[in-house]
């Protein structure tokens, strides 16, 4: 195990990371949790985020905060960026003013572009296609329930998108067996399942399947999200049915294993992707997860801004 200094880097795809990296941040992100380093600074994070956003916002700044340093909230509606200046300008002007800067944007390719125009760590904050950082907080819950990743069977059901593609290429690199049951139609995009296969532990089990009872056979994480993302809610009625059997509800987590727990990256939309009484009983750990938003966040905020 190493110290986890990522100094300079990018955060676009949770494939950026080696598992080696992944695991000395999620070390860094519980030594952060219990207190056993205090990292200060005095840099100044700029957050340019399109979509709503609770979790991811607030951590980061939090985060920010906790360390000394300072967030600038860059909402393109308030900037030049939504009166349409090249994202290309204003990456390299805000190169000039920032140090680090967060964006959760739709397409995976803005957040690229913004990426080659400037030097400082560019962290995705969620793109249609990937949320890295929803996923070293995932990790990091799974280890502390655990107490290991490696072995472990996780079981995603809903929509093959984002979170479910940084959950399988995380998942398979970090060597659990990973199940997506996901309605046809909605299956993770191909390109990612290929890389997963590629980049996966040896002995890793990936399996896609719209079977969501058979996914969820033994398993020891049931995870959902919802079923129409941020920029699709015009789709979500039409969704409903096609999705309902993948509900994560008591029958479905009976077929796990007894000691099972379940997650949600948030939000929640009860009685659609997850029951209440799955999302407050007592296997679900969301209330965690969310709370490692914030330690996961500060030790990616240490890693790439080299201050250990
Ligand atoms: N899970 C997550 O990223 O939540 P927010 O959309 O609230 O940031
Ligand atoms: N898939 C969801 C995740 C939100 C954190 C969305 O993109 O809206």
């Amino acid at each position: 195990m190493g110290i986890a200094s990522l100094k300079g880097r990018d955060l676009l795809a949770i494939s950026d990371l080696t598992p080696e990296e992944m695991t000395d941040l999620l070390q860094l992100a519980a030594d952060l949790k219990a207190g056993k380093l205090a990292p200060r600074c005095d840099k100044v994070l700029g957050l340019l985020f399109s979509k709503a956003s609770t979790r991811t916002r607030v951590s980061f700044s939090v985060a920010m905060y906790q360390l000394g340093g300072q967030v600038l909230d860059l909402n393109p509606s308030q900037t030049q960026v939504g009166r349409g200046e090249p994202l290309q300008d204003t990456a390299r002007v805000l190169d000039r003013y920032l140090d680090i800067v967060a964006i959760r944007t739709y397409r995976q390719e803005d957040l690229q572009t913004f990426a080659d125009y400037v030097q400082i760590p560019v962290i995705n904050a969620l793109t249609d296609l990937e949320h890295p950082c929803q996923i070293l907080a995932d990790l990091q819950t799974i280890q502390a329930c655990f107490g290991q990743i490696t072995g472990l069977t996780i079981t995603y059901l809903g929509d093959g998108n984002n979170v479910a593609h940084s959950l399988l290429l995380a998942g398979a690199m970090m060597g659990m067996n990973v199940r997506m049951a996901t309605p046809d139609g909605f299956q993770p995009a191909p390109e990612i399942v290929a890389l997963a296969r590629k980049l996966a532990a040896p002995g890793t089990k990936i399996t896609l399947t719209d079977d969501p009872q058979a996914a969820a056979e033994g398993a020891h994480i049931l995870y959902t999200d919802v079923w129409a993302s941020m920029g699709q809610e015009d789709l979500a009625d039409a969704r409903i049915p096609l999705f309902q059997p993948y509900q994560v509800n008591q029958a479905l987590l009976q077929q796990a294993d007894p000691q099972a727990i379940v997650l949600h990256c948030l939000p929640a939309h009860r009685g659609e992707e997850i029951t209440e009484a799955v999302l407050e009983g007592p296997q679900s750990r969301v209330w965690d997860q969310a709370e490692n938003r914030l330690h996961a966040q500060k030790a990616l905020l240490v890693s790439l801004l080299g201050l250990l």
